[in-house]
């Protein structure tokens, strides 16, 4: 064996032995058949799914329907209800007492609620809500804390056929009103505050100062769950959550809707200033969630999984309020943060709760390995974590160091990583290891599910060799994906589907596939997208959060550069309508420009540079040089052609700025 074979076997893991004799998609050649099978009939491959993981209340007899492309529509005429399989099924075929969701809030008080419990819960809010006047196709806004009760609103909203849009707790009053406004939602369930590492942050008074923005005149009720029993200012539309659902009946015939239903709406950014709402289905989409929470988990009787994921994300959705209850699985479901108490809360908790399968982000083990690495008190290898037998990791690429250390250190050399790879629109994982079929190899999230169709082409939809980078694309439609952003069906065709592509979808991520494995690594994104802390945020909505500061900005350009901790930072480059500051109103005028975007979007987007200049380096014709920007970000030595360059002087200033 050469050397450089040999160095590179270090750094591929089979998957154990006694994984693979258990998994549900066991051995390579499992994953194989799979793949065969869906090329092969590749309908009938997601039929067969979709009758394995899902009830339906009326069969579907047509699967994919591409007339309309891209507005697809799977399983049109089959009807089912989200909420009744996540939850009914389950009491019916005796699960009752089944533990559905451990929670455990920032204080460390744990409860158990059952799949029986959960059902009933569901149902009485479902009932508030039919009780408000809330009908099928009605928009509902969840902006809640994590909880079993943000899961119940969301589960609620399913039972009726509303469709929900959960709005992170992190953002504004701004980013909630424009949310609320774009859905024309009837009804807001909040909290009065949300509990987060030992402190209370308002949730209630948020929604009352979004609402008094305007905009937002469809809305006739605000639910209140009472999280904290803090001081709320209170409205003639407000209700608490456990007075109205104390009134209601814990039986709630589900609504059966059809497959193409929207399930929920759910903002992200893309590369204008105004976030687009994902709509997503209700048959495809579930499919999606349960198969993959199913095979990418491995997920047997008895497990306990967590996903340290936010409901009020993506990954919140498919893998916290639809794909593990849509399989009868037990999950954890965590208030705070990864640092309070302490930066061991994790571990303490894998420990506590007999976690089998941990869920996380790359950019929470970057900075729980330099927590480790500052305090032993805190280091994982202090704790218990001999329940684990899975890891996974999704947002952003996982270095190889950090999923060496989570390896190591978490999974005790033993557990494979499953490093998913997929996108709010997406619905549910697309590339990703299957645990008892896939060698691994740090740094890639390896190959498709069975049934996706990804590859890497050029900018004209050509497919390029293994072992080129390209664009990366999505060949066929596939059950869990976006139907269209809500309201803007042709930004929806022009985001995913350009012209150029011949009817592929457009992930907006470069990626390149290994020459001999094809296995597939995501080099981040080729659109204006930053990822901040697996964060999903654009340029241009900083950018205009920055200009609409009309006292101070003339004009802002926002990049990212390479972070430590949390994969990019926000860098932005402002115009002031005065003189550039001095060093020290620098300071002063970074911090309050940095408040401002905190309230225009939310803390998650305030720049973590801020630098002042004369001017921006433009072309010619007026366009910001933005690649060039993000050289100076990064302290790079410039090396693009600035010939186009109107004012080559600027350069040297940006480069010095503060
Ligand atoms: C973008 C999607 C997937 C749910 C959470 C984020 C990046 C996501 C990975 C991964 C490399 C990843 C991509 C993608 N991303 N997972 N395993 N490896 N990059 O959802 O906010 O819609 O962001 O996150 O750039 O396009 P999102």
């Amino acid at each position: 064996m050469s050397q450089s074979a040999h160095a590179q076997d270090l750094h591929r893991f089979p998957p154990p032995q006694s994984l693979v004799r258990s998994a549900h998609v066991s051995g390579r050649a499992a994953y194989d058949r799979l793949v065969a099978e869906a090329e092969a009939d590749y309908e009938g491959y997601w039929a067969r799914l979709a009758r394995e993981f899902v009830q339906w209340k009326t069969p579907f007899t047509r699967i994919l329907d591409s007339d309309d492309a891209p507005f697809y529509k799977w399983f049109e005429d089959g009807t089912l209800n989200v909420s009744f399989n996540c939850l009914d099924r389950h009491v019916a075929a005796g699960l009752g007492d089944k533990v559905a969701i451990i929670f455990e809030a920032d204080d460390g008080t744990v409860t158990r609620t059952t799949y029986a419990q959960l059902l009933a819960q569901t149902c009485r809010m479902a009932n508030v809500l039919k009780s408000l006047g809330v009908r099928k196709g009605d928009r509902v806004v969840i902006y809640m804390p994590m909880s079993v009760e943000g899961v119940v609103a969301m589960q609620a909203c399913a039972r009726i056929g509303a469709v929900h849009s959960v709005v992170f707790g992190g953002f504004s009053a701004h980013s909630l009103r424009d949310r609320i406004a774009d859905t024309g939602a009837v009804v807001v369930v909040t909290a009065d505050e949300q509990v987060r590492g030992g402190r209370s942050l308002p949730l209630k008074a948020l929604v009352d100062e979004a609402l008094a923005l305007g905009g937002c005149g469809a809305v006739r009720n605000v639910i209140v769950y009472r999280r904290t029993g803090g001081t709320i200012a209170w409205q003639p539309r407000d209700l608490w959550m456990h007075e109205a659902a104390a009134a209601q009946p814990d039986i709630c015939e589900p609504e059966w809707v059809g497959a193409e239903h929207p399930l929920f709406l759910l903002y992200t950014s893309g590369s204008t200033g105004k976030p687009k709402g994902v709509q997503h289905s209700s048959g495809g989409y579930l499919v999606q969630a349960a198969v993959t929470t199913k095979w990418t988990f491995d997920l047997h009787d008895g497990d306990v999984f967590w996903c340290t994921a936010d409901i009020g994300w993506i990954t919140g959705h498919t893998y916290i309020t639809y794909g593990p209850l849509a399989i009868g699985a037990t999950e954890v479901v965590f208030e705070g943060v990864p640092t309070y108490p302490d930066a061991g809360r994790f571990w303490q908790m894998i420990e506590r709760h007999k976690v089998s399968v941990f869920y996380t982000a790359p950019t929470a083990i970057r900075s729980l390995i330099k927590a480790a690495e500052a305090n032993a008190a805190v280091h994982p290898d202090r704790y218990d974590l001999t329940s684990l037998r899975l890891l996974g990791s999704v947002g952003e690429p996982i270095n190889p160091a950090a999923w060496e250390w989570y390896h190591k250190h978490i999974g005790g050399g033993r557990c494979p990583i499953v490093d998913t790879w997929w996108q709010t629109e997406t619905g549910g994982q697309m590339i990703t290891p299957l645990p008892g079929a896939t060698t691994l190899v740090p740094g890639s999230c390896t190959l498709p599910f069975p049934g996706i169709m990804a590859a890497i082409v050029d900018e004209t939809g050509g497919d390029l060799p293994n072992g080129h980078s390209g664009i990366l694309v999505i060949k066929r439609p596939w059950p869990g994906m976006i139907r269209t952003i809500w309201g803007d069906d042709a930004r929806y065709r022009s985001s995913y589907y350009p012209a150029d592509l011949r009817g592929c979808y457009l992930a907006g991520d470069g990626a390149a596939r290994d020459a001999d494995t094809g296995y597939f690594t995501i080099g981040g994104r080729i659109d204006d997208v930053l990822n901040v802390s697996g964060h999903r945020m654009g340029t241009m909505e900083i950018e205009s959060a920055l200009v609409s500061c009309t006292d101070l900005v003339a004009e802002a350009a926002v990049v990212g550069r390479p972070d430590d901790t949390t994969g990019e930072a926000i860098c932005a480059f402002v115009v002031l309508k005065r003189a550039r500051p001095t060093d020290d109103e620098a300071a002063q005028l970074a911090a309050e420009l940095r408040s401002w975007v905190g309230k225009e979007i939310g803390p998650i987007a305030k720049p973590k540079d801020i630098r002042f200049a004369d001017n921006l380096p433009k072309t010619r014709s007026g366009k910001i040089m933005r690649r060039l920007l993000r050289s100076v970000a990064r302290g790079e030595a410039v090396t693009q052609d600035i010939s186009t360059l109107e004012n080559p002087a600027i350069l040297q200033q940006l480069s010095q700025a503060h």
